[in-house]
């Protein structure tokens, strides 16, 4: 667990195969998906869990399982996945936490934790997309250093583009 990074609270690390039954059944769930498309099936959350996986292997900041130390359990991730938007491929950052997890500052001590890490290895921009009504993310995200860039249209969906370069 070399690439583990751990807060006062909590433990942010890469995924490991314990957590697929966690994460599968999050994936389908109408409330820890809350801001997303669509829950997924149950092929697809596995296949979530899976590309989940692989990105670690390559980017220690890859969205990542994030545990309550003080009960060990998954409440969520954070860090970052591959996409591209307009023919640019980018490093998207994202979290996502369950219900109960939410609104003790845990999102934003993960992802600041996490985010130091990643400036030990990467020199870049990081883009976040968050829907304009999700008041909780743009907090986040702007406590995080993101900064609001513009808005477009992605699957039809409006939202607004957030950037952080880390130098
Ligand atoms: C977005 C999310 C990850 C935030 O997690 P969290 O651990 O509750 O976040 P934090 O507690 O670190 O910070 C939340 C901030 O939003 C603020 N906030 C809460 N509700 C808000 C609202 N309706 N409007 C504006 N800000 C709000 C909180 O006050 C807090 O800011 P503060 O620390 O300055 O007071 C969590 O709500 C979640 O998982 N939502 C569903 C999935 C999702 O939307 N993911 C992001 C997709 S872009």
């Amino acid at each position: 667990m070399t690439d583990a990074v751990t807060t006062a609270r909590l433990l942010v690390r890469p995924p490991e195969e314990p957590d697929r039954a966690r994460f599968v059944e999050l994936f389908q769930d109408e409330e820890f998906m809350a801001f997303a498309p669509s829950v997924l099936t149950a092929e697809q959350a596995e296949a979530r869990f899976d590309h989940m996986a692989d990105v670690c292997r390559t980017i220690p900041f890859g969205k990542q399982p994030v545990v309550e130390r003080a009960t060990g359990r998954v409440v969520g991730y954070t860090g970052v996945d591959h996409i591209e938007i307009d023919g640019r491929d980018w490093l998207e950052w994202g979290y996502r936490f369950v219900p109960e997890a939410r609104g003790h500052g845990y999102a934003t001590e993960a992802s600041a934790a996490l985010l130091e890490h990643a400036r030990r290895t990467y020199t870049g921009e990081l883009l976040a997309i968050i829907d304009p009504e999700n008041g909780p993310s743009k907090r986040v995200a702007r406590k995080l250093g993101f900064a609001f860039w513009t808005q477009t249209t992605i699957d039809g969906d409006r939202c607004d583009l957030y950037t952080l370069t880390l130098e």
